[in-house]
């Protein structure tokens, strides 16, 4: 596998693709090529023998795609092949969805611990595990060592919570708090705006209606 930068573009595009392997392995199916793989997930074959040529190729001239092997090396370079440990601050409305989204423990990333400011959530479980206050947030982050630190909190918080984040040397920060957030080197961020999603949706609904 190489180790250079790849293009964002080309990253967003690997979780498709890993969900799609994932499908085909519980089906059953242990070879496709790029033709069957670009019919299934509408995308041109060329596209994915580019993309997975980022990474050095994984496919062989006509025999296609081993799915398992590509399913492992594609969770590879997604960072997945041990597992990913997260915890989640704020635990209101959506704090409770994302934890108690089990997709996201079956793709690897496990929740070891939920944090509010309100002390009247502390002590409550959600999926087993247990609310922690968030002044406790700096002395579990160095004990457990997780990987991710997930805000769903409100935005006028995010600021604070990142520079407390930051000093404690936590690597990964998935932001729902609608706060553009700027993370120091070392460091990376991806935020996540479902209202985005839900406009973009609005917006090809009135280029459907214009045709
Ligand atoms: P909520 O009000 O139900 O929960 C927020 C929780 O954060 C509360 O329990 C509160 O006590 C806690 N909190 C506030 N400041 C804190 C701090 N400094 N440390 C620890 N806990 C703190 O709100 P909800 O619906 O869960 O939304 C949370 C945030 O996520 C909101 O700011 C909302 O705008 C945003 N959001 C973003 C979405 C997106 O697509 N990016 C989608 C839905 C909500």
């Amino acid at each position: 596998m190489s180790s250079k930068k790849v293009a964002l573009v080309v990253i967003r595009r690997l979780p498709r693709y890993y969900r799609y392997l994932s499908e085909l392995l519980l089906n059953g199916v242990d070879r496709i090529s790029s033709k069957d793989l670009s019919e299934r997930m509408g995308v041109t074959a060329s596209q994915i023998r580019q993309d997975l040529n980022c990474f050095g190729g994984f496919g062989q001239q006509g025999y296609g795609y081993n799915v398992e092997y590509l399913y492992r090396e594609i969770g590879k370079l997604l960072g997945l092949e041990n597992g990913r440990t997260m915890i989640i601050i704020g635990a209101g409305n959506l704090g409770h969805a994302i934890a108690g989204y089990s997709n996201f423990e079956r793709r690897g990333f496990r929740l070891i611990g939920i944090f509010d400011s309100n002390k009247g959530l502390v002590g409550d479980k959600v999926k087993g595990v247990g609310i922690m206050h968030s002044d406790d947030l700096e002395s579990f982050i160095a004990v457990n060592k997780p990987d991710i630190a997930v805000l769903a909190i409100p935005k006028v918080s995010a600021q604070d919570m990142l520079k407390r984040l930051t000093a404690t040397g936590i690597k990964g920060i998935w932001n729902f708090s609608m706060s553009e957030l700027k993370v120091p080197d070392g460091m990376a961020i991806e935020t996540v705006h479902l209202s985005d999603s839900l406009m973009t949706l609005s917006c090809k609904m009135m280029q459907t209606e214009m045709e």
